[in-house]
């Protein structure tokens, strides 16, 4: 069922709890993609990066190939956030009076480990590599951190567009009193200087800075476009039969359909088989309790389980026998 999904879409997201699997799992589902012959990108969104430790190589912030048709890369949150805030405070100098400027730079230093930063500077990586990827690469996956993590991101584009739209707004009412308090005072000498009471070095400066905030307004705003298009994105929550985790996983579904973001496919992972002794029957049975919870929360979601692997998924040979069964 994940290959199918993986062959309808654009991209995918996996998301769930810590130690789940979505790294398996979104491996295995990218290259079984990639070897019914598409092109795919497998971008991990994690801070704690486990592609290279699954596939046991370095993997950077640009794209490496994996195996035929399959690339990955994982994004580096302290670049992004560099990136991120040294655009933000060059924009906000440009914005600010000089007096401010220490302030701004303060304020620039504080924000560095405030809380959602990592996060929105993610976001814009995100809208990136779905912006310069989406024509080469027939599907996009993406792993994702664990769950609360991930719903953060999924509605900060929404919140980010929300944010510069004020920026600009409070921007436009300040350049309006500006020249109102110009008016007043005015000085014929300067008049000739003047183009509707701003100098051209000042006009210049200010479609500058609304160029670079409605630059970011729009990555946000296609990000959303592309991932709240259900015929092009879908949301994978990955999960274990447990009762905690399927509680957890219909709060994640609400969160998600709030934003817009569909989910298809839940995918339990490493469930007890069934027909493996009594302990492993017992639990298996067990499991099925917490599973009706979760079919009667969510009952039009399609399901695929993936059974408890004798030894831990790793390397490429250990991801190719997963993607067979999915
Ligand atoms: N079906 C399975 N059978 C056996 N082991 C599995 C299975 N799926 C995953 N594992 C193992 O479980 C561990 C955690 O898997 P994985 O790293 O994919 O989880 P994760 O959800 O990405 O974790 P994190 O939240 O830390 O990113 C790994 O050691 C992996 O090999
Ligand atoms: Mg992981």
């Amino acid at each position: 069922m994940l290959l199918e999904l993986a062959q309808s879409k654009k991209i995918l997201f996996f998301g769930g709890k810590g130690g789940v699997g979505k790294t398996t799992v979104s491996s295995a589902t990218a290259i079984a993609h990639a070897n019914s012959g598409a092109k795919v990108l497998l971008v991990s969104t994690d801070p704690a990066h486990n592609l290279g430790h699954l596939f046991d190589r370095t993997i950077g912030s640009k794209p490496v190939r994996i195996t035929a048709g399959l690339d990955a890369l994982e994004l580096d949150p302290a670049e992004t956030v560099n990136v991120h805030l040294k655009e933000i405070s060059e924009s906000l100098h440009e914005l600010m009076p000089v007096t401010l400027h220490s302030e701004i730079d303060k304020h620039i230093a504080l924000s560095r480990n405030a809380p959602g930063m990592h996060e929105a500077a993610l976001l814009e990586r995100i809208a990136d590599v779905i912006e310069e990827g989406k024509d080469e690469y027939d599907l996009i996956v993406f792993d994702t951190a664990p769950s609360g993590h991930t719903a953060r991101l999924m509605v900060l584009p929404e919140m980010m567009s929300a944010w510069t739209e004020g920026l600009i707004k409070r921007k436009e009412k300040a350049d309006r009193f500006a020249e109102f308090v110009r008016e007043l005072g005015q000085d014929t000498s300067m008049e000739d200087k003047t183009i509707g009471g701003a100098t051209m070095a000042e006009q210049e400066r200010e479609s500058k800075i609304r160029r670079i905030l409605l630059r970011r307004r729009r990555k946000f705003e296609h990000l959303r476009e592309h991932i709240s298009d259900p015929e092009q994105a879908s949301f994978v929550i990955v999960l274990a039969a447990e009762r905690l985790p399927v509680l957890e996983t219909i709060e994640l579904y609400e969160q998600l359909q709030q934003a817009n973001i569909t989910v298809e496919c839940l995918v339990v992972n490493k469930r007890a088989p069934a027909n493996s002794g009594e302990f492993l029957h017992e639990r298996h049975t067990q499991e099925e309790i917490h599973l009706q919870t979760l079919e009667q929360a969510l009952p039009d979601i399609k399901r695929q389980d993936i059974f408890l692997q004798s030894q831990d998924v790793v390397g490429i040979s250990a991801v190719e026998s997963l993607a067979q069964i999915l």
